[in-house]
């Protein structure tokens, strides 16, 4: 059987709507869905609904489901969750909010195991050397190949403390998201999948509807990975275009250089932020609105001296 493991569409319903098409015309006759549905882009409302209309699906959560319940408030920082809240119906809400952490699944042969991050997998040995805060560090001249991306990520992994988790886990297929990294790789029967972020690629490689397609027959397992292409431009036009941006620019327009460029900005944002905010004596969390968009005109003008490697 063929499925789709899909993970981190970020309300990006266009992304979505390609990688379900690709699909479809692959013979996909089954969907893994791996968690965070919403936040950053405006379409949270439209993905939840295309996601409740697919035949053979599972769903986990993942982290951004739980910052949807931010408290109210006036501040800048949460102003994207709270108006991606507001475009969720109650009905939407109730179905993300029922949504478990994790699967476990018998699968023709072998077993599934779903959670949003392989934290719950390989513990940190995965989230700390290989993720989006690092990454582009490895790659600082610019784009990386999908083949020397996943060279280097099954280089990595033969090291001792890896090791010791993957030895932990019974054989079978583990799949993931969260970081936004697309890769696979079959350790000694433990075949890990990240099927890479549909609406938010974040491993400096191309820009599309990443996800993966994975077949399973007599508990044989392979995994081919997929990105469709489209425009980014046009893309960040329909995002101005929406409420969100009115809302939340600074998210907005973070987003957009992540998207530009597929590397990861907000961390080093809420950093350069953290670092503003106490050198006015700003003492307020989350941030206030005005201290929000102060560092983002601090970033904006000073971000690619201070992390040339971000923007390659
Ligand atoms: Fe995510």
């Amino acid at each position: 059987m063929k499925y789709a493991v899909i993970s981190d569409i970020h309300g990006n319903a266009p992304a979505l709507r390609l990688a379900l098409e690709d699909a479809a015309r692959q013979d996909a006759q089954g969907y893994l869905l791996l968690g965070d549905y919403c936040i950053s882009a405006p379409w949270a409302h439209e993905v939840v609904q295309l996601l409740r209309g697919l035949p053979n699906a599972q769903f986990i959560s993942g982290n951004d489901e739980r910052h949807l319940d931010v408290p109210p408030g006036d501040d800048g920082q949460y102003e994207v969750s709270r108006w991606c809240m507001s475009t969720l119906t109650p009905e939407d809400k109730r179905w993300l909010d029922a949504l478990p952490e994790t699967l476990t699944i018998p699968c023709g042969g072998t077993t599934l195991h779903m959670a949003h991050s392989s934290l719950a997998f390989v513990g940190k040995t995965l989230h700390t050397r290989f993720r989006t805060s690092v990454l582009p560090g490895f790659y600082p001249d610019g784009p990386v190949s999908r083949e020397a991306l996943l060279a280097d990520f099954r280089a990595l992994w033969d090291r001792p403390d890896f090791r010791e988790y993957i030895h932990a886990l019974e054989p079978g297929v583990y799949l993931f998201g969260h970081n936004h990294i697309q890769t696979h790789a079959d350790f000694e029967g433990r075949m890990l999948v990240n099927p890479g972020a549909c609406g938010m690629p974040l491993d400096c490689g191309d820009f599309g509807a990443a996800y993966s397609l994975m077949t399973i027959e007599d508990g044989r397992v392979t995994v081919e990975e997929r990105r469709i292409p489209y425009d980014t431009e046009e893309l960040i036009a329909q995002v101005k275009a929406s409420g969100q941006y009115a809302a939340a620019r600074v998210w907005s327009e973070l987003i957009f250089s992540e998207w530009r460029t597929r590397r990861e900005k907000i961390y080093q944002f809420l950093d350069s932020c953290e670092a503003y905010a106490q050198s006015i004596g700003d003492s307020r969390r989350p941030f206030s609105k005005s201290t929000w968009e102060a560092a983002f005109a601090e970033w904006t003008a000073h971000a690619r001296e201070w992390h040339p490697e971000l923007f390659v």
